[in-house]
């Protein structure tokens, strides 16, 4: 089963056409560069041969190199690579060339079976400089291309006869200096999307890549193989020689993929909450019934559900982990949370009494990809919980719902967790209107439902005063993030924030789980963030308050605006406006991720490109 293994988290860009393709891969590889930035390269036909120019670090490293060294081309192949075999050397950076040096190829995934392959190629006589699988796969279809007779369709033949001796995933884009403006592109279990333009076509492992000149595009199926020019496309699978696969048109646009006036996608980001949460709830509001409509959803016999699975990974499953206090106070159905990746692999009893969904950003994360294939295994749906149109879990999911974030590229989650937040409340108020929540309560939720963009807004509008707070506790080493019930999840989310993009050490505990061991780290040095917004445990975080001041811990408070008897008591407070208690996480979460955010500008830190890290997670 290919699914259980490993995919490269990189990127992929390829072009065809009447513009200078150097230029136009650069353009790609910048808006591919959250995919992974470990080193990049590209590929062009020069009219004599194949040139390439690669690079360790980012994409303005290759920038620079090539203006040093210019190429001048109308095709051409580009990559961005997050290294998982092989350092991030010069050597394993894509692209890479057949034994004759006149093909190349760029690559995401991996090639299990390599050590087979690369055996017989060796027995014949080839040389490769690089530890990369994908070098072996440039000469397995450089050997089938030098082999076939000129009176051949040479390119795509060779690429079809070396896939299928293939194990593994695939995304790929293969040029040959001997048939200049062809690119040959194919997918098994790593995306691959051709863009549509007049007089240009495209290659991209996401849309992000081409977005600047079109937004017409075709996502291929697993096993598609498209040969694209100038000027035409065709597309057939490993198995047949012709296949149709629908257009689609991309809904947003490259400003919607530009930091605008922003130092930071992140921030930008946290700042399109307002606009994306009006757009997760848009048409979903059913004021009629106080219900919510999620088209998505229609065939599920709601009032039949028995049980909830949510499976996600890191800010996926907070928001999952939230919304299962919240599923459960509006519906009564027992919701469970599990990491994709330890379910896709543990025995866990699923059902047809089981509603499953799978929360994704990317569409893209391995496990949760696997996870959601091994439900389908057993026979019961799966529904998605996607940001990204057409991405490969939109689009095998069982139907599901659409955050309509428009697009993340910013590292660390946050426009879309809120979304994700969002759209499970709809679905707990959806199933509670099942069972026995009264339209009048389902009403008063929707009203405070539409009143969560302004209060979002308000958050924002205190940002100069988290950054305060963040910068008077940014030399911590450590920190605890507390919170209980629905906002422990957010806990783990603002501690999740904190330590990928500022680097220091936060853990999360529910509050009360301090006593049993956890409160052994309170000092002075290690502050505790606790939140204690005014819910039915508010009371019990204020005695949590006491205990850490009690042991000379300081204490930073998220709180509702105007409660002094917590700001009082506390070192340092960040101020949230109240809202409906199923709702508050959802308000809270906003200003953590502002706290670490500025913790990490404070820090000096990449903030958009947080060391180790890729937005998209196809590895294992
Ligand atoms: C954290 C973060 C990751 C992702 C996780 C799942 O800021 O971005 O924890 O949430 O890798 O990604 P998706 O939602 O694309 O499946």
């Amino acid at each position: 089963m290919y699914w259980h293994i490993e995919m490269l988290m990189c990127g992929i860009i390829a072009y065809s056409g009447f513009r200078e393709a150097t230029e136009v891969i650069l353009e790609g590889l910048r808006r591919l560069e959250y995919r992974g930035y470990d080193s990049a390269g590209l590929g062009a036909i020069n009219g004599k041969g194949i040139e390439l120019r690669k690079c360790v670090g980012r994409i303005t490293n290759l920038n620079e190199l090539i203006t040093q060294k210019p190429v001048s081309s109308s095709t051409a192949i580009g990559h961005t690579r997050w290294a998982t075999h092989g350092p991030p050397n010069l050597e394993n950076c894509h692209p890479h060339c057949d034994a004759t040096g006149r093909l190349a190829i760029v690559h995401n995934g991996v090639i299990e079976n390599y050590k087979l392959l690369k055996n017989r190629l060796l027995d014949l006589g080839h040389k490769f400089t690089s530890d990369t699988d994908t070098e072996i796969l440039a000469h397995l279809i450089g050997h089938f291309y030098d082999a076939l007779p000129a009176s051949e369709d040479k390119l795509l033949i060779a690429v079809k006869k070396a896939l299928a001796e293939v194990d593994g995933t695939y995304g790929i884009a293969v040029i040959h200096a001997d048939e200049p403006g062809r690119i040959i592109g194919a997918r098994r279990g790593s995306p691959l999307v051709v863009g549509l333009g007049e007089g240009e076509n495209f290659l991209g492992s996401d849309v992000s890549a081409m977005v600047s000149f079109t937004r017409d595009v075709i996502y291929l199926n697993d096993l598609d193989v498209v040969d694209i020019n100038d000027s035409s496309y065709k597309i057939s699978t490993l198995h047949t020689t012709k296949v149709t696969r629908q257009k689609s048109r991309v809904d947003w646009d490259a400003g919607d993929a530009e930091k605008g006036e922003f130092p930071h996608f992140m921030l930008k980001e946290i700042f399109e909450q307002p606009t994306s949460l009006r757009n997760v709830m848009r048409g979903r509001l059913n004021w009629d019934h106080g219900d919510a409509k999620l088209g998505g959803l229609q065939e599920v016999k709601l009032s039949q559900v028995k049980r909830i699975l949510l499976l996600g990974c890191g800010t996926a499953l907070h928001a999952g982990m939230m919304a299962e206090y919240v599923i459960e106070e509006l519906s009564g159905v027992p919701v469970e949370t599990d990491f994709s990746s330890e379910f896709r692999y543990r025995n866990s009893p699923v059902d047809q009494g089981t509603l499953v969904f799978v929360i994704s950003q990317s569409g893209e994360t391995v496990d949760t990809l696997a996870a959601m294939r091994e439900v389908q295994r057993k026979g019961v749906k799966a529904y998605g919980l996607c940001n990204v149109v057409g991405s490969t879990i939109a689009r095998e999911s069982d139907g599901g719902v659409y955050l309509h974030a428009g697009p993340e590229i910013g590292v660390a989650a946050t426009k879309s967790f809120t979304s994700q937040a969002t759209a499970l409340v709809l679905i707990g108020l959806a199933l509670g209107r099942t069972r026995s929540l009264s339209a009048r309560e389902g009403s008063e939720l929707l009203a405070e439902l539409s009143r969560l963009p302004e209060n979002v807004e308000k958050v924002l509008n205190t940002s100069e005063a988290i950054k305060k707070v963040a910068l008077r506790y940014k030399d911590s080493q450590s920190m605890l993030f507390l919170g209980r019930l629905a906002n422990y999840p957010i806990a783990m989310e603002g501690a999740l924030k904190l330590k990928e993009i500022s680097y220091i050490h936060a853990e999360a505990y529910p509050a009360a789980e301090l006593k049993h061991g956890v409160i052994a780290l309170v000092s002075p040095e290690t502050p505790s963030l606790i939140i204690a917004t005014r819910d039915g445990v508010y009371d019990k975080n204020r005695s949590t308050i006491q205990e850490i001041k009690a042991r000379s811990g300081q204490v930073i408070a998220l709180a509702n605006e105007g409660d002094s008897d917590i700001t009082e008591t506390v070192d340092s407070s960040i101020l949230v406006p109240e809202t409906h208690p199923l709702l508050q996480p959802i308000v809270n979460v906003v200003a953590l991720q502002l706290f670490a955010y500025y913790t990490a500008v404070a820090l000096g830190r990449d903030v958009d490109k947080p060391r180790n890290l890729a937005k998209s997670v196809t590895v294992e």
